[in-house]
């Protein structure tokens, strides 16, 4: 990393080094000080740059979106609010200034027209996607779009209606169904749009494009990472910018090299936009909580004695360790060990095409927020995964334990 730290100023270079001193002092465990870029996380600056990159920086993807894909042709022509908001699109109100606001609220505004999708994306209104608006002949037209890492890893509180209000960063975005919006396309064959609008709500498959295969994935939070040094489900990187770089590259295609020997991977897409973001991108990650369950969301005492479960009977505790939940990085899993395998709808085994071909313990925190649950989402609530491992796992747990596990997940 220290390429990427030479890109900060000299100034806030010496800050990171201080803290990365002060913190491997205090900190006695040597693997979060091994995590070379987290330990940056403390420093606002470099936060608040990468909210920034994570809410609105393409990496110059907008040669893939509109050069090659024409989104901006499909945008303009046919996609109105309504549409937008039904493929799971979110529109940020903080970015609307209060005669928008109004106007939606009064009628005045239509959610039925596309040039109303235009005006939100002048505004940088719909989240994680970017478009460049000119003016021509007095009218608005939308001549690029772009795509951004919050596309997929925010969503909206709906404080105002369903998929518009005010951002939650990291909250993966489950009503979006990225395959549906790709197919939209007119630059995909018929069969590759077949691919994409098998995949639904809430999933994608990060791996389509290299290998041809068809078995998408749950898009996990980007919450409640600090400590995890094991990204992805099955856990091919140390640190989150490894896969935030593949992401930028090889998903968004974002400008920027991604070079991984274990799958052959070497992708080259000048000039490099993506290295210098990074550092950021990665603290401002790491800074992002998993957000608390509600307050009487679950039953407390209950909770409690699922606990004792999750610890004993269960044998839970036996790969989700610790404070954070998991056995990675020291530990993964083969797919025989899982119960998230086999795959549904016969796709190929998900590990086999990633680089370690093992799974990661997801680490598990605000799970209350992100069903549905495994790499696939083969179990749409926390009873069906207690179920499932109960099963699989010959737990013989009681209704009561089962319920009390339940409570307890439901918890964290
Ligand atoms: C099109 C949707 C999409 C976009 C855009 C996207 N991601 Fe993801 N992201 C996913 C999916 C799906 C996975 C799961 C992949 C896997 O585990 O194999 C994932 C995994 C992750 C993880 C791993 C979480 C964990 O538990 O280890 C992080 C962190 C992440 N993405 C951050 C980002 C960042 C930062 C960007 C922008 C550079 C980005 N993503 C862009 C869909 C997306
Ligand atoms: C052998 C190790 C192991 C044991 C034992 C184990 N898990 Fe897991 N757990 C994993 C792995 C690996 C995954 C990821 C599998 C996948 O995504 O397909 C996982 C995933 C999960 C998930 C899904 C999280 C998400 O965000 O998708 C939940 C919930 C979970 N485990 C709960 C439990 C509970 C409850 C128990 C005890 C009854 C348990 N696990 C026992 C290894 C284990």
């Amino acid at each position: 990393m220290r390429h990427r730290i030479a890109n900060v100023s000299s100034r806030a270079r010496s800050v990171v080094i201080t803290t990365v001193l002060v913190s491997c002092s205090v900190v006695a465990l040597v693997a979060a000080c091994n995590q070379t870029m987290g330990l940056s996380a403390n420093d606002p600056a470099l936060i608040a740059r990468g909210k920034d990159i994570f809410r609105f920086d393409t990496f110059g993807d907008e040669t893939f979106w509109s050069d090659t894909l024409r989104m901006h042709e499909v945008i303009r022509s046919a996609v109105d609010p309504t549409t937008a908001l039904s493929v799971g699109l979110k529109v940020d109100t903080d970015s609307l200034p209060p005669a928008v606001v109004q106007g939606i609220q009064n009628g005045s505004i239509s959610l039925t027209s596309p040039a109303t999708t235009v005006a939100l994306l002048k505004l940088n209104a719909v989240v994680g996607v970017k478009g460049t608006v000119t003016t021509l002949n007095g009218q608005d037209v939308l001549t690029r779009v772009g795509i951004t890492c919050a596309l997929c890893h925010s969503t909206v509180d709906n404080s105002f209606s369903a998929g518009i209000g005010k951002r939650l960063d990291g909250w993966p975005n489950h009503d979006l169904n990225p395959g549906a919006i790709i197919a939209l396309s007119s630059a995909l064959t018929p069969a590759q749009k077949a691919v994409y609008n098998s995949w639904g709500k809430g999933k994608y498959d990060a791996r389509y494009n290299f290998d041809g295969l068809n078995g998408p994935s749950v898009i996990p939070p980007a919450y409640g990472l600090n400590g995890v040094s094991s990204i992805t489900y099955t856990g091919d990187g140390a640190e989150l910018a490894y896969w935030n770089r593949y992401v930028a590259v090889t998903q968004m295609h974002g400008h920027g090299s991604w070079v991984e020997p274990r799958l052959s991977e070497n992708v080259q897409n000048p000039p490099d936009m993506v290295t210098s973001k990074l550092a950021a991108l990665q603290a401002y990650q790491l800074s992002i909580q998993s957000p608390p369950a509600p307050t009487g969301s679950f039953d407390a005492t209950a909770a409690a004695r699922g606990r004792v479960v999750f610890d004993g009977a269960g044998k839970c505790a036996t790969c989700h360790l610790g404070t954070l939940f998991t056995d990675a990085p020291g530990r993964l899993h083969s797919p025989t060990e899982v119960v998230g395998e086999p795959e549904p709808n016969g796709a190929p085994s998900f590990a086999s095409r990633s680089a370690t071909k093992m799974y990661r313990s997801t680490p598990l925190r605000g799970l209350w927020q992100h069903a549905p649950y495994f790499h696939n989402g083969v179990s749409t609530t926390l009873d069906a995964v207690v179920e499932l491992y109960n099963t699989r796992k010959t737990l013989n747990l009681t209704t009561q334990q089962k319920a009390d596990l339940v409570q307890y997940l439901k918890s964290l």
